[in-house]
């Protein structure tokens, strides 16, 4: 099936600017994702699932692989997802409010190096259109994989101002989410990275987590599980602050990494402005995922993104310490069944699979 993709489709789909074919595989995805039979068809062929699946953070996983942020911005196809053989998705990200993002065009392929460069700034729908789409969904979603949010700083809010924005959002969506992945690593809103800083991430994580146990003691029943999304161009002293404050704030998992705005050797000519991913990201972003890896004891679940594309690529990851996985680039470079293929060959790193 991949040879097919990269010899027939992605071909065509590769002569088209790089956002409309995005668009156009969205539309696709959406498509499938109505048609339900359809998909608990193909589910049943794509999804390699375990005899016990990966239980993390309280939720069960059918297997490791999953669709990183960015691709679902807005709740669109998440069904399509499973359908395709993947373990969980990430919607977003959503903000508090709805936002076009950046100018077209925003998204360049860098095929020789199976990379993109992307500034797409966020553009989403905004926190109630995701959630009302979400909650329309919420019960058929009971038998199916889960479905993280991933939530962002809303452009027109001044950084001052960011916690209020990710509580508003936070509030909206956590009903409708099986985690919630918190990003500060994003380079394509102004400033956005800064709150990975100590202090205001000591802010930001300590009201989000406030606010979902007040929450969750209300409605009586565990507070949603909170993720933090981080940068592969933090230092590792940078590194060791971060997880201080996941520590002390009791953030149940890490996501590494978000793209990166280094260029590394070869790759200077490309001097777009935006986040690299893909290849070039894989090194760093294993890097980054192996040292968290080792301060933590492996206790801290670390769900590793950044330039899987080939099982070899995914094994290195879950070497590295990673207990799941994510990709986006290598699904646009790969096709549509690079997760099944993926989720196969980490069968036998986790054992007892049917
Ligand atoms: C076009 C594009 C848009 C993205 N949008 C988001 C986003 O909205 N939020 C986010 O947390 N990550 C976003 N990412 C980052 C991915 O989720 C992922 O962490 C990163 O690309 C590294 O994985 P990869 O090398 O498999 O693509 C985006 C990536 C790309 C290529």
């Amino acid at each position: 099936m991949g040879f097919y993709y990269e010899k027939v489709l992605r071909p065509i789909l590769f002569r088209l600017e790089p956002e409309k074919a995005h668009d156009l595989g969205v539309t696709a995805l959406d498509y499938l994702g109505r048609m339900t039979g359809l998909c608990r068809l193909m589910e049943r062929f794509n999804q390699v699932s375990r005899a016990r699946p990966i239980e993390l953070f309280g939720l069960r996983f059918p297997n490791a692989v999953g669709l990183a942020a960015g691709m679902d911005k807005d709740a669109q196809f998440w069904r399509a997802t499973a359908a395709l053989g993947f373990g969980h998705v990430e919607i977003g990200t959503v903000t508090r409010h709805r936002q076009p993002g950046n100018d077209r065009p925003r998204v360049f392929r860098i095929p020789e190096h199976g990379a993109l460069i992307n500034r797409m700034g966020f553009n989403n729908d905004g926190c109630e259109a995701v959630a009302k789409r979400l909650r329309a969904t919420r019960r058929s979603r009971k038998n199916y994989i889960p479905v993280g949010v991933n939530i962002g700083k809303s452009r027109i809010v001044p950084l001052e101002q960011a916690v209020g924005d990710y509580l508003e959002s936070f509030n909206v969506l956590v009903d409708f989410a099986d985690y919630v992945s918190i990003n500060v690593s994003s380079p394509n809103t102004p400033g956005l990275r800064e709150l990975q800083g100590r202090e205001s991430l000591n802010t930001l994580l300590g009201e989000l987590s406030r606010l979902n146990r007040s929450r969750a003691r209300k409605l009586g029943h565990r507070p949603t599980p909170l993720l933090l999304k981080i940068s592969p161009d933090l230092d590792f002293r940078q590194i060791d602050e971060v997880l201080g404050v996941v520590a002390e704030q009791g953030i149940d998992g890490i996501i590494a990494t978000n793209t990166t705005v280094a260029r590394p050797a070869g790759l200077a000519r490309f001097n777009e402005a935006g986040g690299l991913s893909g290849c070039p990201l894989h090194a760093r972003s294993v890097e980054v995922v192996n040292y968290i890896s080792l301060a933590t004891g492996g206790k801290l679940p670390i769900i590793g993104s950044g330039g899987i594309d080939s099982p070899a690529t995914a094994g290195a990851m879950v070497d590295a310490g990673a207990h799941l996985i994510q990709i986006y680039t290598g699904f646009v470079y790969r096709g549509p069944f690079f997760a099944k293929q993926l989720a196969r060959a980490l069968a036998p790193r986790h054992g007892d699979w049917v």
